[in-house]
């Protein structure tokens, strides 16, 4: 049991208050803050400043966020137009995680067949927590899936020999609700008893491995040890990994990987040094309308995001420091994408396939299309 288990989720929805609430995660690992989210605006807020963040986290955020469209004007909550505009408001938060359009589509369709302003609201409830209810549900099943890849190598290695895992930014329970993605089969093979070490990249700029997957496996007792996102290759080519597990954003139906940026240099370091690269996702990251990854939008942050870092001082004062000269210009894409010929399989709560269009259709036979499989 996690050392954090008070807060086991990151996002709740508050009866007595009638709101939303959520971990602010741009404040962990230093501080521990909660936010309430009352209007759309919020929500929106919330998504896009990465208070909430990572793929499914974010597509039940939306989900949820719709409640607020409905509950904090009732008076507009029959005005389709109105819903409709603000549904198209709150999708284009973030654009790189499909699971963000994915959640708010799949409540407004629950809503809008129902004819009072009250039953819209319990629709959208209703849909919300389903929803959150199969995210947890997927990511359960994707640590039962994945946790035998861990299980063979150790088995290869000797249970004296622990597995080593590098994994990149946090696709863990921050990310998605719980168990998270890519840390679902580690945490899994942990509580088997498996003898597991997971190497977790800072990540910069926003360093999502170093405050937050660091965080989480040291609440749950996994042994990890936090690398700079460069030192990566070094360790790959010294045997030191034995196995890379991220999470996607958003993955196309060929399976190419939109993922935090610095994946796709982890995956062509992994693929010269003839190491396994898994992605763990639930079905509602795959973008089903693309097949090439190039099409999936990047997100453009702010430059300041590059320029300052933040952490504690010795007084553990939180601080905001700047790094390069004062006049230097920074870029700060957020995410890369990873080709599919270079991703060994993909992890999902139906089981594992390979990264190919025909594979991954075979898994999710309900996308198939004639034209293409
Ligand atoms: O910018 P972020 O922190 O939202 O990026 C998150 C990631 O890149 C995660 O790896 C991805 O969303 C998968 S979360 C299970």
């Amino acid at each position: 049991m996690s050392k954090h288990s008070r807060v086991n989720r990151p996002i709740w929805f508050d009866e007595n208050a009638g709101c939303i609430k959520v971990i602010d995660q741009r404040r962990l690992p230093h501080r521990f803050e909660v936010a309430q989210l009352e209007t759309v605006d919020h929500v929106i807020t919330a998504i896009r400043e990465m208070f909430v963040r990572g793929a499914p986290l974010i597509g039940a955020t939306g989900a949820l966020g719709v409640y607020t469209i409905l509950a904090s004007d009732r008076s507009r909550a029959m005005d389709d137009g109105h819903f409709g505009s603000e549904c198209r408001r709150l999708k284009e938060a973030r654009p790189t995680a499909v699971n963000l359009a994915w959640g708010v589509d799949a409540v407004a369709d629950a809503v809008l067949p129902e004819k009072t302003a009250s039953d819209r609201i319990r629709a959208c409830l209703d849909k919300a927590f389903e929803i959150i209810e199969s995210e947890v549900e997927n990511c359960r099943r994707i640590g039962e899936n994945g946790m035998g890849l861990i299980e063979k190598i150790s088995r290869e290695k000797g249970k004296n020999e622990p597995v080593n895992i590098l994994t990149h930014c946090n696709a863990g329970r921050l990310a998605c609700i719980e168990y998270g993605t890519a840390t679902a089969p580690v945490y899994k093979a942990f509580e088997n008893g498996i003898n597991v070490h997971v190497w977790v990249d800072e990540t910069r700029p926003l360093n999502q491995g170093a405050r937050l997957t660091a965080w989480e496996l040291s609440g749950s007792g996994v042994p990890h040890t936090v690398i700079t996102d460069n030192a990566g290759g070094h360790l790959m080519q010294h045997s030191m990994v034995d196995l890379v597990i991220v999470g996607t954003d958003r993955t196309t139906r060929a399976g190419d990987v939109a993922n935090k940026i610095g994946t796709y240099l982890k995956a062509l370091a992994a693929r010269d040094n003839n190491i396994p690269f898994y992605v763990a996702l639930p079905s509602s990251t795959f973008d089903w309308q693309v097949k090439d990854g190039m099409e999936i939008p990047i997100e453009e942050r702010s430059p300041d995001e590059v320029r300052f870092v933040t952490g504690v001082d010795r007084d553990d004062t939180v601080t905001r420091v700047l790094v390069p000269p004062q006049d230097s210009p920074a870029a700060n894409p957020a995410f890369d994408v990873t080709p599919a010929h270079l991703v060994t399989g993909f992890i999902t709560e139906r089981g594992i396939c390979d990264a190919n269009e025909q594979a991954i259709v075979s898994l999710f036979p309900e996308n198939r299309r004639d034209d293409v499989s």
